[in-house]
């Protein structure tokens, strides 16, 4: 998830948990730099990479073995961790302007596409 300070990333990463019956409080990760969430079988890691100043701190954190096949890792300030993160299956692009916010999704692999067809699908009438 890309995008300005404010610009609603921590609210979607909140309205996704809400959709996926998570009924607790979701934190934003600013200060811890991951939340957890156990959501049946599902292990969904909410990262914000904000704090970083250089990707190698990524790698320092040990956080690379989170990317794996068994969990959702979303993603803040990606950017802060380079070119190290493995590529994601979908990018965000949230974008304030005066009059509305909106937010571009675009999907990366095929595992992406279907995930943003399924949500399409559900979305229109
Ligand atoms: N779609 C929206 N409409 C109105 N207000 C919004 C919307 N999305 C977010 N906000 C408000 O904007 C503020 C910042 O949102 P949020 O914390 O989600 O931003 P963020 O992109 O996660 O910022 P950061 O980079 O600091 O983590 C919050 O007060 C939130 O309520
Ligand atoms: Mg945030």
């Amino acid at each position: 998830m890309s995008g300005d300070l404010g610009a609603g990333k921590t609210t979607l990463a909140r309205g996704i948990l809400r959709g996926l019956g998570y009924e607790g409080k979701v934190k934003s990760p600013t200060y811890n730099l991951i939340e957890l969430y156990k959501i049946s079988r599902l292990y969904f890691y909410h990262f914000d990479f904000y704090r970083f100043n250089d990707p190698i701190e990524w790698e320092e954190a040990g956080f690379r073995e989170y990317f794996n096949a068994d969990a959702v890792c979303l993603v803040e300030w990606p950017e802060k961790a380079g070119g190290l993160l493995p590529r994601a299956d979908l990018q965000f692009f949230f974008h304030i302007t005066e009059t509305d916010r909106n937010v571009e999704i675009q999907a990366n692999t095929e595992a992406g596409r279907r995930c943003l067809e399924h949500w399409q699908a559900l979305s229109s009438p």
